[in-house]
């Protein structure tokens, strides 16, 4: 059973590690851009919006312009399939646009959730077939990183030994045929915020769910130097009546991780997870203050929480659009700063960024 075979050459190793250290590069995270055409037309419909491939061509066109000052706290941008394949109104193809402001592209791989019968609504995520060739064609079209969303839930008789088990060996399953293919996986086994659990449950399971994602990938030989982390940060439930301030949650979340993820992965980047905007970015600020050692790079892979303010600000309209970035940009180095644990705060909750982003059972 101690036999190895090799998996990977030196030369691979050294590329996916470069890629993970780019994206991961001290006070930048990563922009979730990778919402599918169903969850685009939730934001959308917000906005009083048509989810047209147009308009979400127009509103893709409003984060990606950004100028250069998001080359220093954003690393990555992960795509949506149809988002890898369209254009800006000049022609330049998203993915060059974001090439040559030195940003890393990712896309999503998952092909989404399915339930696991005999469970108490539990889930896998499903998109294995055809995944190594997919890959292929995703790393010649110039993606270097790519994305897996696994989902857990927390109630009283959830996450089972099933779940946990399953989610662990997909995650694990893609981010070895990921890695096959010089493409560095960002495993994301997010446990949802759903339900009225407190702080310390949600470590409990947080800690016991990454320990299974790791030992998952020791099995399947993965590359732990070239690969991403993407958490939840530990919160408690949408619903729990106590509160728990943000140098709390930190040393929840630090513990949790600090507890079962190896210093060889180069880097974790939490997902928001429908916190607001502030909240995200006070958090990991606080995560990134947090008097314990930390030997991982902890940053931001947000969607909502970069995107939430951007997308008011436009509500559809052109003359809008220049308004709508600069909102983005304003989150995004904001972001950059928590990353480096030197944001003190906007100080004010009141406006759009002050809004909670939480969706019921979120689909991605
Ligand atoms: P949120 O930051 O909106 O939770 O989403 C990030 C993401 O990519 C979830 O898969």
């Amino acid at each position: 059973m101690t036999h190895q075979y090799p998996a990977l050459t030196a030369e691979q190793k050294k590329e996916l590690s470069d890629i993970a250290l780019r994206i991961v590069a001290p006070g930048k995270g990563i922009l979730a851009a990778d919402e599918s055409v169903g969850s685009m037309a939730k934001r959308l419909n917000q906005i009083g919006v048509e989810n047209t491939e147009e308009n979400r061509r127009l509103y893709r066109q409003i984060l990606f312009s950004a100028d250069s000052r998001v080359k220093k706290c954003i690393g990555g941008v992960i795509f949506f399939h149809e988002t890898m394949y369209q254009k800006a109104d000049d022609g330049t193809p998203f993915v060059q646009m974001i090439k040559d402001k030195g940003i890393v592209v990712g896309i999503k791989v998952d092909k989404g959730v399915v339930p696991l019968a005999g469970t108490d609504g539990e889930t896998t995520t499903q998109g294995l077939d055809g995944l190594s060739e997919r890959c292929a064609q995703y790393k010649k079209d110039g993606a270097d990183f790519a994305k897996w969303r696994c989902v857990l839930k927390i109630s009283d008789n959830t996450p089972s030994a099933l779940a946990i088990m399953e989610n662990a060996n997909v995650l694990a399953r893609y981010a070895s045929i990921c890695q096959q293919n010089g493409i560095v996986p960002i495993v994301e086994p997010e446990i949802l915020p759903d339900g009225d659990h407190d702080l310390k449950r949600c470590q409990y399971v947080t800690e016991k769910v990454l320990a299974a994602v790791y030992k998952a990938l020791s099995d399947h030989h993965v590359y732990l130097e070239g690969t991403l982390l993407k958490p939840n940060m530990v919160t408690p439930g949408h619903s729990c009546p106590t509160k728990y301030s943000p140098e709390e949650i930190a040393m929840a979340t630090v513990t949790a991780l600090r507890r079962t993820v190896p210093p060889a992965v180069p880097g974790v980047t939490f997902l928001s997870g429908g916190q607001s905007e502030e909240e995200a970015s006070i958090n990991l600020n606080a995560i990134n203050t947090c008097p314990l050692m930390r030997p991982w790079a902890l940053t931001f892979s947000y969607g909502r929480a970069l995107q939430a303010s951007a997308l008011s600000a436009w509500r559809g309209q052109r003359d809008n659009a220049t308004a709508a970035t600069e909102e983005f940009v304003k989150r995004a180095e904001v972001n950059g700063l928590a990353a480096l644990g030197k944001y003190e705060g906007s100080g004010d909750d009141s406006g759009a960024a002050g809004q909670s982003l939480y969706v019921a059972n979120h689909a991605y």
